[in-house]
């Protein structure tokens, strides 16, 4: 049923563009909201994730580390939900810019939190923060399943930086009786994510078919809990409809290394991959031909890698009735597919 607009909840997207903002506008328009984001000034175009909604939506240019912008935006919107899908984030690229990635992934959500209770807004409006499983460090080898309640020893600067920033939203809801909600989110992909996670960067490199040169990456024996994009987004939405604030973990239960990625991917178009070698050394060769197509190169190394991350998600089935649809198989088939076009 379609509501009238006085009836209309308000949204605020903050990283609008992203892979989760861009799925999570698509999911609040079906459902009848008032869409606002906040995107970023840009040299090149960067809404092509947001490009088929864009007349829709109430788009507003700012920046996270920009207080007074962010402010001055949250006074004017008057959102009664604020989902902060905004981060620097990718992992490796964090220990290059370590300030600026605190700047956003921490100060950022400083912002808004002060923003919603020095605009007297505590009670009417409830805010949204992605954590992440990388605040976990290396905690498991995959015998422990991560929970909300599993010990966070985050190995990375991404990872610091967001922790702090799920502290700070937990002290604003204890203190201040906000609505804050944080969940703990394990990796999620779908073709609209960023061409630097190696999810993408492998979905592309054999979508398109150029093995003109061989895929080149680094840790293959990493193990990652990787769901959908399509399906967070819907589980983060439960969680702003609750009565109550509370943090929750989404994942899938399952966890598969990045060497199974590439060999799943390769499968799609009809390729076996045969691993030669060991560590630096490695290959991965095409079983029929020979032809390498997969190198390791150290440069896609980090200094601190996580090794392996598994999640629980019993909690946000039990409370929220939230589970994954999207199964891995259908994931790296759909990016693939994707890639083909890109
Ligand atoms: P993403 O594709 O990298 O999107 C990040 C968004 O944040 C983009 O819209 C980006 O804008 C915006 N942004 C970055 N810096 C900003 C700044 N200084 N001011 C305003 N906007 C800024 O990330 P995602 O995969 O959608 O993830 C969404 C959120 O979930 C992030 O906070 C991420 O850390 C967290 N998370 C993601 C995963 C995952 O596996 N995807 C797992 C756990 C947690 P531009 O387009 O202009 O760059
Ligand atoms: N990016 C990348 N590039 N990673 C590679 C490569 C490569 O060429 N080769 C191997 N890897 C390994 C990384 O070392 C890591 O172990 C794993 O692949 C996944 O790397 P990413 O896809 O960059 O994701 P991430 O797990 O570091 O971070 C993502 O998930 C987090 C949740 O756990 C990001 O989306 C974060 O924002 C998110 O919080």
């Amino acid at each position: 049923m379609e509501l009238s607009k006085e009836n209309k909840k308000i949204a605020l997207l903050v990283g609008i563009t992203g892979q989760d903002g861009s799925f999570l506008a698509e999911l609040l328009l079906e459902k009848g909201y008032i869409v606002h984001g906040i995107i970023r000034r840009s040299a090149t175009f960067n809404t092509q994730n947001i490009d088929h909604i864009f007349d829709k939506l109430h788009l507003h240019h700012g920046d996270i580390t920009d207080s007074m912008n962010i402010f001055n935006i949250i006074s004017k919107v008057r959102p009664c939900e604020i989902y902060n899908l905004s981060a620097m984030s990718h992992v490796k690229v964090s220990h290059d810019i370590e300030n600026y990635t605190f700047q956003t992934n921490t100060l950022g959500v400083l912002t808004i939190l002060q923003s919603v209770k020095n605009l007297g807004m505590e009670k009417t409006c409830k805010i949204y923060q992605a954590s992440t499983s990388e605040q976990f460090g290396n905690t498991s080898d995959g015998s422990v399943i991560l929970n909300e309640e599993s010990p966070q020893r985050p190995v990375s600067v991404y990872g610091i930086s967001k922790m702090a920033a799920e502290h700070l939203c937990n002290m604003y809801r204890d203190a201040y009786g906000m609505f804050v909600v944080n969940s703990l989110l394990f990796n999620h992909e779908s073709p609209r994510r960023g061409g630097t996670f190696v999810t993408q960067k492998i979905a592309r490199y054999v979508g398109k078919a150029n093995f003109s040169k061989p895929l080149q990456l680094g840790n293959l024996n990493a193990t990652r809990d990787w769901g959908h994009s399509r399906d967070y987004v819907y589980g983060i939405w439960l969680m702003l409809q609750k009565d109550k604030p509370d943090n929750y973990v989404l994942a899938t239960g399952e966890t598969h290394s990045v060497r199974e990625f590439v060999e799943l991917a390769f499968e799609e178009i009809g390729i076996k991959i045969e691993w030669c070698g060991s560590g630096i050394d490695e290959v991965g060769i095409n079983s029929l031909t020979g032809e390498t197509l997969v190198q390791v190169n150290k440069k896609y190394y980090r200094d601190i890698d996580i090794e392996c991350l598994i999640g629980d998600a019993s909690k946000a089935k039990r409370e929220l009735g939230w589970e994954p649809k999207i199964t891995f198989k259908e994931l790296v088939s759909e990016m693939v597919i994707s890639a083909k076009l890109f």
